[in-house]
């Protein structure tokens, strides 16, 4: 437990018994056994105080934002934009403007490619991605390159799951445009030495751009203190709901960048001779935007904000070491992604199974994991693995579950084996 934690009593104490009573589905039954959510890489659960948001909205304020002349609709707009200056704390964004709402991660990695990218990537020039990507930090860096003529260069990935940092010394040079990397890997929990990756790309000249969607929930976000060009996460991975997330963006780079989506909102002025663009940040932002998600969203970083999140990431690393340990009693069980900086995530393969079949029977015991590539088929073809199953964790979790995921694949081994 941090001291914070000890002095700031404006903060709720963190007591693993009442967290679990405000995550409603954690009490349900999944194939007539107590549900043991271990994928939450996948998505988060959401507590009551979120879905209470979402209700509450729809039940009393439902209306469209910035547009009416009512008050309905002025009360929904001033929840929309409080909730976005609620994200712009979490991650200590400098202003408002830098925060744009999007449908996830995978919409604001998009903008930037075809806006930013667009507008500054060249033919002959270059993206650097790692290996540990999801692919939706490869394909729209792809989707670019064969629009402008730019090549991609990989960052090779170590046998055991960590980016190999030299490897990207001899990789960035004056004809890197851009540099995109994952703060945590998804399929293995590996954090990315960003803090290193950032300021060396920028004496390049070089932007970089994290996919924070796996850190959200388990790091405290500073863009600020990691002077990142762009960050981009999801909503429902820390606890709001899908189909909402941010892109942020240095306010100054965000300015030059031309709008993406024409529409309503994003605009100044609309005529047939010249249609000019919104300010910050709602030339961004064409279209009714997700409303209750954003304010859902707003929701989600009270309840995360309320705790000392060094309780929460330091409880999830003594889950995270408790899962390793009892790992290594299993001879056949092998972790992919070991002895680095990692969090919340193992990824194993359990030697003569297949990890589909290891899921399903870790299913039928109502244990939910993931199993497979987990969008990350460049990553398994360097590690030379199909895919993986991956418990990944939350602070929800207990280690009476981690004892239920062990038991769980001892039975699928007398199955299998
Ligand atoms: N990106 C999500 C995962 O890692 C879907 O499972």
């Amino acid at each position: 437990m941090s001291t914070n934690a000890k002095l700031d009593n404006t903060k709720r104490q963190f007591d693993i018994k009442l967290v679990r009573q405000d995550f409603p589905i954690l009490n349900e039954k999944v194939n007539g056994q107590p549900l043991v959510y271990l994928d939450n890489g996948a998505t988060s659960q959401k507590p009551q105080q979120v879905i209470d948001a979402i209700e509450n909205y729809y039940h009393h304020i439902n209306s469209n934002v910035h547009r009416g002349a009512h008050a309905l609709s002025d009360k929904a707009t001033e929840l929309f934009e409080n909730a976005r200056e609620k994200v712009q704390a979490f991650i200590n964004a400098k202003s408002r403007q830098e925060v744009i709402w999007t449908r996830g991660t995978t919409e604001s990695i998009n903008l930037v490619a075809q806006t930013w990218g667009k507008q500054n990537i060249q033919a002959g020039d270059e993206i650097i991605v790692s290996t540990l990507e999801h692919h939706s930090n490869i394909v729209p860096w792809q989707m670019l390159s064969e629009q402008v003529g730019a090549l991609i260069k990989p960052i090779n990935v170590k046998p055991n799951g960590e980016l190999d940092f030299e490897h990207f010394k001899s990789l960035i040079s004056h004809k890197t445009k851009l540099v995109a990397v994952g703060h945590i890997s998804n399929a293995l929990g590996v954090i990315n030495p960003i803090e290193k990756i950032i300021p060396l790309a920028h004496q390049y000249g070089a932007k970089v751009l994290i996919d924070g969607a796996q850190a959200a929930p388990h790091l405290v976000i500073d863009v600020q203190q990691l002077d990142c060009d762009f960050y981009a996460l999801s909503g429902h991975k820390m606890f709001a709901p899908t189909g909402i997330g941010i892109l942020y963006g240095k306010q100054n780079l965000l300015e030059s960048m031309p709008p993406w989506h024409g529409g309503g909102e994003m605009i100044e002025k609309v005529s047939f001779n010249k249609t000019t663009f919104n300010q910050l940040p709602y030339k961004f932002e064409a279209g009714t935007p997700n409303i209750e998600a954003s304010i859902a969203m707003g929701a989600a970083v009270d309840y995360l904000q309320q705790f000392d999140r060094d309780e929460l990431i330091n409880y999830e690393i003594e889950l995270i070491e408790y899962a390793t340990e009892k790992a290594k009693t299993i001879p056949e069980l092998k972790i992919i992604g070991s002895d680095c900086n990692k969090t919340s995530v193992l990824s194993f393969i359990l030697e003569g199974c297949h990890s589909q079949d290891v899921g399903m029977i870790l299913d039928q015991q109502g244990i939910a994991v993931r199993t497979g590539h987990h969008c990350a088929m460049p990553l398994m073809d360097a590690l030379g693995l199909s895919g993986t199953i991956r418990a990944s964790l939350c602070f929800y979790n207990t280690k009476q579950e981690i004892d239920e995921l062990f038991a769980g694949l001892e039975k699928a081994k007398m199955f299998l084996m």
